[in-house]
């Protein structure tokens, strides 16, 4: 059955299906790889509690943003802004703010499905070790640390390897988005979803009776005020925004897709709460096995792809959990690029007047051709920085290129774009009759799309751009040492 909106367009088939879809948009290898990483790397409880604020002060208000526009316009984002833009008397130029969100969700589609294929290559070698040494062993029996170490290294070297995993991620992901949305998107979210919180919990409860609870807690959750730098809060507030989804017209286009009746104030609290929950959780399932195994929690993506491995090398059922880990991180990734591709593929549906098919197939042959630059950037093309000569993008490869461009620019820009659209220029009755807000919540929310969140993105952006300008001014206002505003991938 294709469910259709009020305009007769296929969309959600259901509230929950939404519901559903938007938290398998937001909850991906953000929350599981980065959001770790990231708390590993910037001292934990500061950046917890700061990231918590984050979420609530500038991500939720412009995640309502984004929904409303979506929802008003029910087209791609462009034309959902144009409209928006229209009724309320204002420029159609407004619609290059989506226009930007789009360009955004295809360069973050082309480097998500390289990760999602390191993914799929860490299943591989999940199930390999599972045959060869039996469901209740460890992992990686009788392999020493250094040669558990050097599988991941090996892998993002290997660019045959790299490059046709991309291309895999890529087809399973076209394969869903071909679909349509209520026959292909929303299925994917709500079969994978449940398995997904079902196997978040399950590895989350044996990590932590079997793994060290209580450090974990005290790692992720004492609040050191001292902690707080100024590159800590820049970290917190670009991976609150990674982790909603927000900035690249993403909830936008879901949006397009809720029918009338829905109350977006309500969805919207939930999905924030529930992308953050799991980001909490996978930190609960994380550490207690990494610090159990006396490793150290530390950023970046070695934190997935080399400590947990030898994480699971100390623990019974290694194998079978690191499978059942790597599996659940795949479903989250999947439910994500679905999100990404969907973007930039309602908008040729659009613009092009092509059946969806076509519009795919053409976005994701465009995505494999720039995913194929990203997956051998860390092997063969490893020297070749293409915005190097730009002191943000120096020393960085095509994959790392695209990340900074994209977290560190186009989406606070699409973000904060967004915040002074619906705060100043949208039609203030067209925005009250979609918000689904009363009272004095009504008056924090316009407050903060108003204020706040500008404000706040402005600071993030010049953040981002300048980091040892930033890093000069928190010294200067007391703010603790730092050094840059390097954010970790
Ligand atoms: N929020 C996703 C994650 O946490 C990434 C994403 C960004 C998905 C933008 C869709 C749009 O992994």
């Amino acid at each position: 059955m294709v469910a259709t909106t009020s305009t007769g367009r296929d969309g959600w088939s259901s509230r929950s299906a939404f519901i559903l879809a938007a938290i398998g948009s937001a909850v991906g290898l953000g929350n599981l790889v980065r959001f770790p990483a990231e708390a590993g790397a910037n001292g934990g409880g500061a950046f917890v509690l700061f990231y918590i604020l984050c979420i609530v002060l500038i991500g939720l208000p412009v995640l309502l943003s984004e929904t409303l526009i979506g929802r008003h316009g029910q087209a791609a984002a462009p034309e959902s802004y144009r409209k928006v833009a229209e009724e309320s008397g204002a420029s159609k130029s407004w619609e290059l703010v989506a226009t930007l969100g789009v360009l955004s969700a295809f360069l973050v589609l082309s480097f998500y499905c390289v990760l999602g294929g390191w993914v799929l290559y860490y299943m591989y070698l999940f199930v390999a070790d599972l045959i060869a040494t039996g469901v209740s062993g460890p992992a990686f029996d009788g392999m020493s640390f250094e040669a558990v170490d050097a599988l991941f290294p090996a892998m993002i070297a290997n660019g045959p390897v790299t490059v046709v995993l991309n291309l895999i991620f890529l087809a399973i992901t076209l394969f869903f988005v071909a679909r349509g949305v209520s026959g292909g998107i929303e299925k994917v979210a709500v079969y994978l979803m449940p398995l997904f919180f079902v196997l978040l919990v399950g590895i989350t409860i044996y990590s932590l009776i079997g793994g060290a609870s209580q450090e974990t807690f005290d790692y992720l959750f004492t609040f050191e005020p001292e902690k707080l730098t100024g590159e800590v809060m820049l970290a917190a507030v670009g991976q609150a925004f990674f982790s909603l989804s927000l900035g690249v017209a993403g909830m936008v286009t879901y949006g397009a897709y809720v029918s009338r009746e829905v109350n977006l104030a309500g969805t919207s609290a939930i999905i924030g709460a529930a992308d953050t929950s799991v980001a909490l959780v996978a930190g609960l399932c994380i550490f207690p096995i990494v610090i159990a195994a006396g490793l150290t929690p530390n950023g970046g993506l070695g934190l997935m792809f080399q400590t947990l491995p030898h994480a699971f090398q100390e623990i019974p059922f290694g194998s079978l959990i690191g499978l059942a880990f790597f599996i659940m991180v795949g479903f989250a990734a999947l439910t994500s690029s679905v999100a990404l591709m969907e973007v930039p593929s309602a908008w040729v549906i659009d613009q092009f007047r092509l059946p969806r098919p076509a519009a795919v197939l053409l976005v994701t042959a465009l995505a494999a051709v720039f995913g194929t630059l990203s997956a051998l950037s860390t092997g063969m093309l490893s020297g070749f920085h293409p915005l190097g000569f730009l002191p943000m993008f120096e020393g960085l490869g095509f994959l790392d290129t695209l990340d900074t461009l994209t977290s560190k620019l186009t989406m606070p820009i699409g973000a904060l774009f967004t915040a002074v659209f619906i705060g100043w220029i949208a039609d203030k009755r067209l925005v009250d009759s979609e918000n689904g807000l009363s009272g004095g919540l009504h008056y924090l929310w316009r407050f903060l799309v108003r204020w706040f969140c500008p404000l706040a993105l402005l600071l993030i952006l010049l953040g981002g751009i300048f980091p040892d300008r930033a890093a000069q001014l928190f010294a200067a206002l007391g703010g603790g040492e730092v050094q840059s505003a390097e954010v970790v991938e």
